[in-house]
C-alpha cells in the first residue's frame, strides 16, 4: 500500500489499483471562504462521482456535550424527516405544553436537556444548510431531504452502494432529482470510512459475474450488486477524518463503507438536475449509457427484477448475522 505523501496523507490511504478519487479542500474558517475559494471545483468533483474532504466543518455547537451524548440503536439514524428538530413545546392557541411525542422527549424524559439538546441540532442544521447553499452555489432548488444525527456506534456495515426503501424501484419524480450527501464527524475519534469504484466502474469491472440483463433503475441495481456480493472484493482507499471534518460524496453511485464511527451528522439534499452543472452527469439520466457501455442489456421491468432477488441477503445483514447482532 503505497501512502500518498501530502497534507491529506494523514487522512487518506490511498489504494494504487483505484483511481484517486479525492479532492482534499485546505482548511478554511467559513463556508464562504471555501466558496471563494473553491468555487464550481467543489460541485465539478461532486458530479464526476469524486469524493470531498472537508478539513473543518466551520459549525459552532456544543461539541463537547454532544460527544458525550448516546442514542440508542433503534434512534440511528433519527433526523428532521422524524421531528427531531423541531420544537418540544408544543402551542394549541394560548397553551403552552411539552410535546411527549417528541422523540428527545422521549428519550431524556426530561424537559430541560431535551430542550438543549433540540436548540443545538436546530443551531448546527441552520449553519449547515445556510453554508451548502454556498458550496453548491448553482443548485438554486437545493432543498432537503434529511438531515440525521447518527450518535451511535457504527463497526463495519459491508461495502455498498446507498438503497432507499428496501431496494424498490424509484418514482419517476425520485429520478429527476439529484442527490446531494454530506456527512461530518462529531466524534473524538476519527471515523473511519472505506471507499472505493463508483457504479460505472464496478458495472465494467464486475461484467463476468453479473447477470447479462440490468435495470435502469439505481435503487434497484444498488440492492441487487450488494446481495450478489460483488462489492466485497473491491480494493478500496481508507479515509479517517477527525473530529469536525466532513466527507461529501454521493453514495448511491461510489461505493463506501463505515469501518468504525461513533458519532455523525449525514445530511441529504436534492436539487433538480437541470441545477447541475452538467445534467448529462445526473446519476439517473446516465445510467441506461453505463449499462450499454459496460455490455449489458437492460432489464424491462425493474420491479420484476428486484423480486426475483427479494429473498437474497444484503451485506450488513450478513455481517450482523455473522456477529451475532
Ligand atoms: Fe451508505
Amino acid at each position: 500500500m503505497t501512502v500518498v505523501s501530502d497534507k491529506a496523507a494523514e487522512l487518506i490511504e490511498r489504494d494504487p489499483a483505484l483511481p484517486d478519487h479525492f479532492l482534499v479542500l485546505e482548511r478554511r474558517e467559513s463556508f464562504g471562504d471555501y466558496a471563494r475559494d473553491y468555487g464550481d471545483t467543489i460541485a465539478e468533483h461532486y458530479e464526476n462521482r469524486g469524493v470531498i474532504v472537508v478539513p473543518h466543518v466551520p459549525i459552532r455547537f456544543d461539541l463537547k456535550f454532544f460527544q458525550g451524548l448516546e442514542f440508542p440503536p433503534e434512534m440511528k439514524k433519527i433526523g428532521t424527516a422524524n421531528g427531531l428538530e423541531r420544537s418540544v413545546v408544543r402551542r394549541d392557541d394560548r397553551k403552552l405544553t411539552v410535546d411527549a411525542e417528541h422523540p428527545l422527549v422521549a428519550l431524556f424524559g426530561n424537559m430541560s436537556m431535551a430542550a438543549y439538546v433540540q436548540a443545538q441540532i436546530a443551531s448546527f442544521d441552520g449553519q449547515l444548510r445556510t453554508g451548502l447553499a454556498q458550496l453548491f452555489p448553482h443548485y438554486c432548488s437545493l432543498a432537503e431531504g434529511n438531515i440525521t444525527w447518527r450518535l451511535t456506534e457504527t463497526v463495519q456495515e459491508g461495502l455498498h452502494l446507498d438503497v432507499f426503501d428496501g431496494g424498490r424501484p424509484l418514482s419517476p419524480h425520485l429520478k429527476s432529482l439529484h442527490r446531494v450527501k454530506v456527512f461530518i464527524n462529531i466524534d473524538a475519534e476519527p471515523r473511519r470510512w472505506r471507499t472505493s469504484r463508483d457504479l460505472p466502474q464496478l458495472l465494467g469491472t464486475c461484467r463476468d459475474v453479473l447477470p447479462a440483463e440490468l435495470p435502469d433503475d439505481l435503487n434497484v441495481l444498488n440492492d441487487v450488486l450488494d446481495k450478489l456480493g460483488v462489492l466485497e472484493d473491491q480494493p478500496c482507499h481508507k479515509v479517517a477524518y477527525p473530529t469536525m471534518s466532513g466527507v461529501i460524496v454521493n453514495a448511491e453511485v461510489v461505493a463506501h463503507e463505515v469501518v468504525y464511527g461513533k458519532r455523525m451528522v449525514a445530511a441529504e439534499f436534492i436539487c433538480g438536475r437541470h441545477d447541475m452543472l452538467d445534467p448529462t452527469r445526473h446519476t439517473h439520466a446516465a445510467l441506461a449509457g453505463w449499462l450499454k457501455q459496460a455490455g449489458y442489456r437492460t432489464a424491462s421491468d425493474a420491479a420484476a427484477f428486484a423480486a426475483r432477488y427479494a429473498k437474497l441477503r444484503g451485506s450488513y445483514q450478513k455481517i450482523r448475522e455473522a456477529r451475532g447482532t
